[in-house]
């Protein structure tokens, strides 16, 4: 089976030997016991852990029916829904999308957009200005059905769509995903007739991407769900393991825990291509959620290279040394383009003429590993055979293990966000919402 590796060699250095990421090899296989077995923790939370193996045909074959329904129907789909509800689905919608055409070049794809990801009214407006001539359609999503920002969104969509549609019609344009009983997205959806899928109450958010939560939208995009879970079940047997020579979930959350606690209290997530941006966007709120707590964790940032050595790479390089680097390296681009010869050579590149931008890319990352490692930076790389779905799914389910026993290494409930309300709490109370009475008060006169 081609998969996904994870080579931590150019992690060891000065500060770090393989000794002292053996010595947590005990701490890793417990942690993993408490990620398989549910004995750690928010254990309540574990849904995700064998869900790929266990998600049924009926309904991988009711999202593929769906996706249909709304290709057929639609120009384009509005997913609306924000971190754990939005990030899963736009890494791999754009990991697997051309970065200029519709998908596989054909015009008439739908192809998905995304809102409710922000409070931007110009964003919303304009988002409305690019439908106002489109059929479009909506998957409405929100676990706990209250958020926010996706319901400001939604009713401006819902409206529009109706006013365009009817409500007849409109209604058999929205696909609302949310919980099986609780919140107003679920009563909404009752109401209205809507189409709707589960999310099930153990798998969080941010653990939620091989759920309908992420595999609808995807599978509107035009991409293969089932090769996405394939990846994801190859990678849950390859993680039930408990030795780190063969686990690398475990491996992988060993090594950062070990820098951690050698002083590293930054992880930089890295590509090399573009299209990686948002998987990079997925990854923090991945660990950022899970880790940061009780006043501890591992800051997960990341950058774009060779994009983001021309704005951070001085920094990466030569600032304070409390980060290390987890790259993210596709092995085969899917398409190739030579670079050409030129007779006057006035830019002077004619020494890498007839090489494959990719060889460059490629240069750029072995010189780039060399000088950060020389310069304290510790490197682990991930390499990912192609940017197809089943490596995806491969490396989505890698990162779900390695947060559940990397969290439980740190001693933390990896499996909620307490930290997530304070400001929700603080914006309710200044645009007094009911309830908030006390809350309103208070807040007003501190901003008087
Ligand atoms: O991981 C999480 O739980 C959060 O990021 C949620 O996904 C996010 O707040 C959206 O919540 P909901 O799906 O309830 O609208």
């Amino acid at each position: 089976m081609e998969t996904i590796n994870l080579n931590i060699q150019h992690a060891l250095g000065a500060n770090m030997t393989e000794a002292a990421i053996d010595a947590l090899g005990h701490e890793a296989k417990d942690a993993l016991a408490k990620v398989e077995n549910g004995t750690g923790a928010g254990n309540d939370f574990l849904g995700w852990v064998n869900l790929p193996s266990t998600t049924s045909e009926s309904l991988i074959d009711d999202i593929c029916a769906t996706a249909k329904h709304l290709r057929q129907e639609c120009e384009v789909v509005v997913a609306v829904g924000i971190g754990g509800s939005y990030l899963g689905a736009k890494a791999v919608i754009e990991a697997l999308s051309d970065s200029f055409a519709a998908y596989k070049n054909d015009p008439k794809a739908t192809k998905v957009v995304f809102a409710g990801q922000n409070i931007g009214e110009d964003y919303l407006y304009e988002l409305m200005n690019y439908l106002a001539d489109k059929k479009f359609g909506i998957i409405v999503i929100s676990k706990s059905g209250t958020t926010t920002e996706p319901a400001i969104a939604f009713r401006l969509l819902k409206e529009m769509l109706e006013r365009k549609e009817g409500k007849e019609k409109a209604s058999k344009l929205i696909v609302a995903i949310t919980d099986a009983k609780r919140g107003a997205l679920r009563q909404l959806a009752t109401e209205e007739g809507y189409k709707t899928f589960v999310i099930e109450d153990n798998v969080g958010g941010r653990f939620s991407v091989l759920t309908p939560v992420g595999l609808l939208p995807i599978a509107v995009a035009g991409y293969d769900i089932k090769a996405l879970l394939n990846g994801a079940i190859e990678m849950e047997k390859a993680t039930k393991a408990d030795d780190m020579a063969s686990n690398q979930a475990m491996l992988y959350a060993a090594t950062r825990n070990a820098l951690y606690r050698a002083g590293k209290k930054i992880e930089i997530l890295v590509n090399y291509n573009p299209k990686l941006h948002f998987f990079g966007e997925w990854w923090k709120q991945l660990y950022g959620e899970s880790e940061g707590k009780d006043g501890k964790g591992i800051f997960p940032a990341s950058v774009d290279f060779s994009t983001d050595l021309h704005s951070m790479g001085q920094w990466i390089q030569d600032g304070e040394r409390t980060i290390f680097e987890t790259v993210l390296s596709v092995e085969a681009p899917e398409h190739e383009t030579i670079i050409p010869t030129d007779n006057d050579n006035l830019d002077g590149l004619n020494y890498i003429a007839g090489k494959r931008v990719d060889q460059v890319n490629k240069m750029a990352e072995l010189g780039t590993r060399i000088a950060h490692t020389d310069g304290g930076v510790p490197n682990l790389r991930i390499t990912i055979p192609a940017l197809r779905e089943q490596y995806l799914g491969q490396l989505i389910y890698f990162f779900e293990k390695a947060c559940g026993i990397s969290g439980y290494m740190l001693n933390v409930n990896p499996f909620n966000q307490p930290g997530v309300e304070d400001y929700k709490r603080n914006m309710f109370a200044l645009l007094a919402k009911p309830g908030y009475e006390k809350e309103t008060a208070a807040i007003q006169a501190r901003v008087k």
